[in-house]
């Protein structure tokens, strides 16, 4: 296809955007609109290259990507995973690094050895449930909360949390522990199925261009 259609990416608001453009700006892919901290702008296009960014809550890149809204979106891989969209899974972008971790009381530990009926809150039901049925062998009740999850041991909502644990400093503040850890996190790049066989090429020479950046 020709180098006139738009390409279009949606990126993750917020850190993860900005990183992403910084690590764009090193290849030459440059939007400066974008750069206005003040803005409210979801959308933004570079002309010359053909290129258009937009904003969105991050667990809905994969949605736009899925349906063909977007060719390209960088999103956590904490967020392919729950969503469980069908997209590819391209490029390992290595920032945003974190870790998926079921964390509690140190209490809890014993809870997690023997199969016990427990209460698991999480921002993320979906790979909660896989890792405690598929992995654990281990019936479990999920309590889908939407932030400050590490208040649910703290309240009694739940005997542990399966969270994302970048620094610790939440958990310690908070005096909780990790006590398992599932899977390590970073950021990703996911492509449209149909896009990767109409524009193979040029999506191909921006992932080639990326890799060597990292
Ligand atoms: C995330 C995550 C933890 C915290 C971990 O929450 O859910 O709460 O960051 O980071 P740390 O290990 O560096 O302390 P986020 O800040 O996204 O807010 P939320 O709890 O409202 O989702």
């Amino acid at each position: 296809m020709s180098e006139d259609r738009y390409l279009t990416f949606a990126l993750g608001k917020g850190r993860l955007a900005n990183k992403t453009m910084d690590l764009f700006e090193k290849i030459g892919i440059t939007c400066e609109e974008m750069k206005d901290k003040d803005s409210r702008k979801l959308i933004f296009v570079n002309e010359e290259l053909k290129l258009k960014f937009f904003l969105a809550k991050g667990p809905d890149v994969p949605t736009y990507v899925e349906y063909g809204a977007a060719d390209i979106g960088v999103v956590g891989k904490d967020t392919i995973m729950e969503e469980n969209r069908r997209v590819y899974e391209v490029l390992d972008l290595k920032y945003g690094k974190c870790k998926m971790c079921v964390c509690g009381p140190e209490s809890a530990r014993e809870l997690l050895q023997h199969h016990e009926m427990i209460r698991v809150a999480s921002k993320y039901p979906n790979i909660a449930k896989d890792y405690f049925y598929n992995k654990k062998h281990q019936t479990v009740d999920i309590i889908k909360l939407n932030g400050s999850v590490e208040l649910g041991p703290i309240v009694k909502l739940a005997d542990v949390i399966v969270d994302i644990v970048e620094t610790g400093s939440t958990l310690k503040e908070n005096g909780l522990k990790v006590l398992e850890e599932i899977c390590p996190l970073s950021a990703r790049m996911i492509v449209n199925q149909v896009s990767m066989q109409m524009e193979p090429e040029r999506i191909k020479k921006l992932i080639n261009e990326l890799r060597s950046h990292l």
